[in-house]
């Protein structure tokens, strides 16, 4: 696994970095466009090393080539590097899936300084820092990009309990479309995917506040969230990764600015 996660990307392939890919909606999309035939720098926290292993394996596994790296994206030097090792493996940087973001579940009177400045740091300034240092590199390659964030429902209808996260989601809708209109002269598309439930361990801690908070079971919450969406059921990491999968490619040539829900119709 070592070895090929140190694969160089081969001659003419694309290369894409994805932030928060070792679990869940990132590593959907990992996989996703490592079958879409991108070269694939799976990035993650340190801590979490034996997820990033485990995507980059699923990926070889399918045929993909893919290189495991690790990144804080609340820190813009680790970003920096982050893309100069995407740019090591594959000589060029094509797309950055700003996916990496963190959720705390809990009443707006119940945070204290820190808690809040932690969520802003991760899903504001890491957003921030990803398509900055993403833009940066796409500007002096000369030939265009995409830059791709994660936003959420929560960036449109705010949701109890999710105070600070849905104003980090809506700020990173704002970002988009600014950053949208300031690159898209050097050809960088830059554009947001706002899924609405995805089973993962994100969607456990709602679900656990939720079970709490209503004197409910677990997992009775999501069921009943599920139920509020047209399309009956909860969406897989892979539903998302398909919309990423066209953000990424060239038929989005022409779409940039905007934030695209694809939560299965929910209504909340
Ligand atoms: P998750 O918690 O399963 O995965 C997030 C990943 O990001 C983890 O692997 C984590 O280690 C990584 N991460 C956290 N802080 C980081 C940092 N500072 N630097 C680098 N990596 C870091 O979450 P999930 O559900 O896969 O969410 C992915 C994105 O989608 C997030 O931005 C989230 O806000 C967004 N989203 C999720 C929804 C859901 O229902 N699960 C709904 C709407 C949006």
């Amino acid at each position: 696994t070592v070895e090929k996660a140190r694969a160089k990307a081969p001659e003419g392939r694309k290369v894409a970095v994805v932030t928060g890919s070792a679990r869940g909606i990132g590593e959907g999309i990992a996989q996703r466009l490592g079958r879409d035939g991108l070269h694939v720098v799976v990035a993650d926290l340190p801590s979490m090393q034996e997820g990033i292993d485990a995507t980059v394996a699923a990926i070889t596994e399918a045929g993909g080539t893919a290189t495991g790296a690790t990144v804080d994206v609340s820190d813009e030097d680790s970003v920096a590097a982050l893309v100069q090792t995407a740019v090591s493996a594959g000589g060029h940087l094509d797309v950055f899936v700003a996916n990496a973001g963190i959720a705390q579940v809990k009443e707006l009177l119940d945070y204290d300084a820190a808690d809040f400045q932690k969520i802003l740091d991760v899903n504001i300034t890491g957003v921030f820092n990803s398509y900055r240092q993403a833009a940066k590199q796409m500007v002096a390659q000369g030939h265009g990009g995409k830059i791709i964030g994660a936003a959420s429902i929560v960036a449109f209808r705010p949701f109890a309990f999710l105070g600070p996260y849905s104003l980090t989601k809506w700020a990173v809708r704002g970002l988009t479309q600014a950053a949208a209109m300031e690159w898209a002269e050097h050809g960088i598309t830059v554009n947001a995917y706002g899924p609405g439930i995805v089973g993962t361990a994100m969607w456990d801690l709602i679900d656990e506040k939720l079970a709490a908070k209503n004197g409910q079971k677990r997992g009775e919450a999501l069921a009943e969230n599920a139920e509020s969406i047209h399309l009956g059921r909860v969406s897989e990491p892979d539903d998302i990764a398909r919309l990423v999968s066209y953000l990424s490619g060239e038929d989005s040539d022409y779409v940039t600015g905007q934030t695209i829900l694809v939560d299965g119709g929910i209504q909340f």
